[in-house]
């Protein structure tokens, strides 16, 4: 018998009674419950109302422009930028369902999609997505191919099903730099004019999310303006705010298992680069998380410390997860920059040779010094840079250093994950 498919010896077996000693030394058994409702601390739960603090404002902006489809008026397209965690998904998804139910009790029916384009990153795919949604909440009149379409085909059917079936649409359009500039441009140009151009009577509002303001600049000029869409930057919360966001979820954890110094301690900490909410929401999970497994009576502020390091290196790997190659190339150079040499911050210049370098290693093309900057600035808004001007260059004019902000080992591991 070849030695893999002989049954397992038995020397492992515990003959004394007590038990294999292997899970006492783990700690299996020593674990303390001090989480009574896990849902409460998972990131893609969506909180409800009373659960939800420090965006009134917010909500009121997405109410005032696409809310009037709860009359059957027609709503103004808009454009959500902000930093990750500034809760711009969440606003979205929230207030739109506010709509929806509005217009409900009042006979009018409203339908809302929602696409992740980092999913779904063509004018195909997203058209297929929609139309397949609303179809589906439609109760499946048509059969819709996933691929195999162009975009034309996949709007007529938006439009006859939106026709047919609702009063009014709202399209969430997540990501949204994740889509060509050309797949952008068709997108908003055919939601905007659907009802003009006759192809359907049903007003649609759009909502459009990134967190990369530099993007939303450019296509802004070409492509928004032309559209008469408005456009509206999500703050980063600050620490009372994140203080309110974890209060209001106290509740996940058993009476008396939180020690009173671990939400401020967690809020104050989530604030520090920029107020994240997600990162806040994480922290507090991975600390009580930490405390269980320790047999810990009451999750504490050494718990929240520890917690927080696991944090930031899953933020970061998120957040590498939507950008584009380039802007991971351009990354990786700052940080083997930052390894490679005792300097902590390099000119525009230096580290655009060395991304040359990261994409030669890569076979792919190197962007034009410009796009670079482009992309640090992109970092720079993330919190994952820092960039300074400095007077006194060559010419006596100014140029700009970069510093990263995050560990240099995370960032090589993180993108390296990501090639
Ligand atoms: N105002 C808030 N109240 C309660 N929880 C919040 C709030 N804002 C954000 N959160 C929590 O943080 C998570 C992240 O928020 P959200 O997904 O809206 O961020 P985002 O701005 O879309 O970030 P990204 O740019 O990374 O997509 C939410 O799922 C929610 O759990
Ligand atoms: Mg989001």
């Amino acid at each position: 018998m070849p030695d893999d498919d002989r049954p397992f010896a038995d020397d492992d077996r515990d003959t004394s009674g007590g038990g294999d000693p292997l899970f006492a030394e783990a700690g299996v058994f020593n674990q303390t419950e001090l989480i009574r409702r896990p849902e409460l601390l998972e990131i893609s739960t969506v909180p409800g109302s009373d659960r939800i603090a420090g965006r009134t404002e917010e909500i009121q902006y997405v109410a005032r422009n696409i809310g009037p489809l709860v009359t059957n008026s027609e709503p103004t397209s808009t454009m959500i930028y902000g930093k990750t965690g500034t809760g711009k998904s969440l606003v979205s998804k929230h207030t739109s369902q506010r709509v929806v139910r509005e217009a409900e009790s009042r006979g009018t029916n409203i339908e809302m999609v929602y696409v992740d384009c980092a999913q779904h990153n063509t004018e195909a795919q997203v058209t297929s997505k929609i139309a397949r949604e609303l179809n589906e909440l439609a109760g499946e009149p048509e059969s819709i191919p996933v691929t195999g379409l162009g975009p034309s085909h996949y709007y007529s059917y938006i439009w006859s099903l939106l026709d047919e079936h609702a009063d009014g649409g709202i399209v969430i359009l997540d990501e949204i730099d994740q889509l060509s500039d050309d797949g952008v441009n068709n997108l908003l140009t055919q939601f905007s004019r659907a009802a003009e151009s006759g192809k359907t009577d049903t007003y649609i509002g759009v909502i459009g999310i990134s967190n990369k303001v530099e993007w939303g600049k450019k296509l802004n000029s070409r492509v928004l303006s032309s559209h008469g869409n408005e456009e509206h930057v999500f703050p980063p919360y600050d620490a009372d705010q994140l203080r309110n966001i974890l209060y209001a979820r106290e509740d996940a954890f058993h009476d008396g298992a939180l020690a009173s110094e671990v939400i401020p301690r967690t809020a104050a900490l989530a604030a520090r680069e920029h107020g994240d909410a997600r990162k806040a929401v994480r922290i507090l999970k991975n600390a009580g998380k930490i405390a269980e497994r320790e047999g810990a009576e009451q999750v504490g502020e050494r718990h929240v410390n520890e917690a927080q390091t696991k944090a930031e290196v899953d933020r970061l790997r998120e957040l590498l997860a939507t950008d584009t190659p380039h802007a991971r190339y351009v990354l990786l150079a700052l940080a083997e920059l930052t390894q490679n040499t005792d300097e902590t911050k390099f000119r525009t210049t230096r580290i655009y040779d060395a991304y040359g370098e990261v994409c030669d290693q890569e076979g792919a093309d190197h962007l034009k010094i410009d796009r670079v900057r482009d992309l640090l600035r992109e970092h720079a808004f993330n919190d994952t840079v820092e960039s300074a001007l400095k007077s006194g260059g060559r010419a006596g004019g100014t140029y700009k250093q970069h510093r990263l902000l995050k560990d240099p080992e995370v960032v090589e591991e993180s993108v390296k994950r990501e090639m």
